[in-house]
C-alpha cells in the first residue's frame, strides 16, 4: 500500500534550527512516572528507546524540573548534575535507533503537589488565591519580582545547558497547559500591570525572553521549540486570537518550532486530551493527594467526545498566521489525520497516546501494517503515570518487557 501525498511527505526529513529531523513524527512529551525522586530510570530509557525503534523521529522526556521549586510532582525527572549520567543512557540509545531527543525543560510555577518547597508561596505570573494549592496546602502564589524572573531565566538556560551536556539534541520550552510560562500567558494568571501583563503580545513577552536566553545559550547547537496553547478552553483562558499574538512573538523571538496543543491542568483537563478521564481510571491513582484532585474535577468536567485532530480548527488559524515551522498536536492517530495535518500545512506531526500505545506505529503506517492506531482515547494512561510501572496503556499485555515494574526502580545509568 502506498502513501497519500502528503503523508508520505510526513517521512521526509525536516530541519529545524540547527537539527535535522529523519521524518517529521515527534513523540509528544507524556510525564512518564519513571523517574523515582527525580532520577530517570531504566524504564524512562527503554520507554524513548522503543519509540525511537518505531520509527519517531525525535521522542521527547515529559517534563524535566529546571528547580527544585519548580517541580510539581516529586518524581518527575530532575534536571540536575546527578541526573546527567542518567539522561546520557537514554539519549544515546535513542541516538543507536537513529532518533533524536528531547527535553522538555520546565518549571510549574504555582502548578505544584509540593508543599516541601523552599519558597512559602509558589511563583506565578500574579499572587492571590492558588486554586491547584488546595490539595498541597499551597493556598497562595506570590507575583514574580523583577529579581525573580531573572532568576528563573537563569535557569532555564541551565537546565537548556544541562540537556546539551546530557547528549539532548532539542530542548521543548513548555509554555502551556497551566505551568509557569503559561502562566503569563494566560489572563486568568497574569493581571500584571507592569510590561509584563496587559495584551496576549504583553503577556508573552516574558516566555519569549526564556525563549531568547535559551536560544541564546544552546540554539547554535540544539533546536528549542515552544510547547503552547492554541486555546485554554475555558471562559477567561487565553483564547485562539491570543494564541495568535503569542506565535507571533514567538516567531519574532526566533523559535524553532511551535508545538501546538490547548487546556490547562486545573480549568480544563479535558481540553488537552479532548476527552473526559474514565472513573475507573481514577482507581489505580495510588497517590492520595492526585487521586483526590482527580475525584474532585470529575464532578464539574463538561462530556467531551474525542475526535481527531481535535485541535485543527484552532491550530489552522495559527498555521495562517505565522510563517514558522508549526507542530500538529491533538488526536492525531491515523495516515488519513496524517495526510490532513501535513495537507493543511503543519510542518511536524506530534503524537501522545497513540505511540503510548503503540511505540511501532509510526513504521506500521510506513509499511502499511496499519491504517488507524487501536488507542480509544481512554485516558487510563494518564492515571498510569503515578503507580509504580509509570505511564502506559492498558490496552497492552502486562509481560511486555517495557513494562516492567522493576526497571522503573532502578538508575538508568550503572
Ligand atoms: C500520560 C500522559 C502524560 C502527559 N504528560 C505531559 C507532560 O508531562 N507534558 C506535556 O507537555 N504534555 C503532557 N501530556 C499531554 C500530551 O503531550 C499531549 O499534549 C496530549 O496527550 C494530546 O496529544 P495526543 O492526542 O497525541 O495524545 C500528557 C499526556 C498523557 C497521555
Amino acid at each position: 500500500m502506498t502513501l497519500p501525498t502528503d503523508a508520505a511527505r510526513a517521512y521526509t526529513p525536516i530541519t529545524l534550527g540547527p537539527l535535522t529531523l529523519r521524518n517529521r513524527f515527534i513523540k509528544s512529551a507524556t510525564n512518564e512516572g519513571m523517574a523515582k525522586g527525580g532520577v530517570p530510570s531504566k524504564l524512562l530509557v527503554e520507554h524513548h528507546r522503543r519509540m525511537a525503534a518505531g520509527g519517531a523521529a525525535m521522542t521527547t522526556v515529559a517534563y524535566c524540573a529546571i528547580s527544585p521549586d519548580g517541580r510539581t510532582f516529586e518524581d518527575q525527572v530532575s534536571l540536575d548534575e546527578p541526573s546527567l549520567p542518567h539522561l546520557r543512557a537514554l539519549t544515546d540509545a535513542v541516538h543507536r535507533e537513529g532518533a533524536a531527543a528531547c527535553a522538555q525543560i520546565t518549571h510549574g510555577g504555582a502548578f505544584t503537589f509540593l508543599p516541601q518547597l523552599s519558597t512559602r508561596y509558589p511563583l506565578s505570573a500574579s499572587g492571590g488565591f492558588n486554586a491547584a494549592g488546595v490539595i498541597s496546602g499551597r493556598l497562595f502564589k506570590t507575583e514574580m519580582t523583577t529579581a525573580d524572573l531573572a532568576r528563573v531565566a537563569d535557569e532555564f538556560v541551565v537546565g537548556a545547558r544541562r540537556a546539551q551536556a546530557a547528549g539532548f539534541d532539542a530542548v521543548e520550552i513548555h509554555m502551556g497547559h497551566g505551568y509557569l510560562l503559561s502562566q503569563f500567558v494566560s489572563p486568568k494568571y497574569n493581571r500584571r500591570r507592569d510590561a509584563y501583563g496587559g495584551s496576549a503580545a504583553q503577556r508573552a513577552r516574558y516566555p519569549a525572553e526564556v525563549l531568547s536566553r535559551v536560544l541564546d545559550a544552546v540554539g547554535r547547537e540544539l533546536a528549542v521549540t515552544c510547547k503552547i496553547c492554541v486555546t485554554e478552553g475555558f471562559k477567561g483562558g487565553a483564547t485562539a486570537d491570543d494564541a495568535i499574538e503569542v506565535a507571533r512573538v514567538l516567531e519574532a523571538a526566533g523559535a524553532h518550532l511551535l508545538v501546538l496543543s490547548g487546556g490547562m491542568n486545573v480549568e480544563s483537563p479535558w481540553a488537552i486530551f479532548g476527552s473526559n478521564m474514565p472513573a475507573a481510571a481514577v482507581d489505580v491513582i495510588e497517590n492520595p493527594v492526585i487521586k483526590l484532585a482527580t475525584r474532585m474535577m470529575r464532578l464539574w468536567e463538561p462530556k467531551i467526545p474525542f475526535r481527531e485532530l481535535y485541535f485543527l480548527e484552532h491550530s489552522r488559524r495559527l498555521r495562517a498566521a505565522v510563517k514558522m515551522p508549526l507542530a500538529y498536536l491533538g488526536g492525531a492517530k491515523s495516515v488519513a489525520g496524517v495526510e490532513q495535518a501535513m495537507h493543511d500545512g503543519f510542518d511536524c506531526v506530534v503524537m501522545g497516546r497513540a505511540l503510548i500505545h503503540d511505540p511501532q506505529l509510526i513504521n506500521k503506517f510506513r509499511d502499511g501494517v496499519l491504517t488507524e492506531s487501536g488507542c480509544t482515547a481512554c485516558n487510563e494512561c494518564v492515571a498510569l503515570m503515578y503507580t509504580p510501572g509509570g505511564t502506559r496503556c492498558v490496552l497492552q499485555t502486562a509481560d511486555d518487557p517495557g513494562f516492567d515494574p522493576a526497571l522503573n526502580r532502578q538508575p538508568a545509568a550503572g
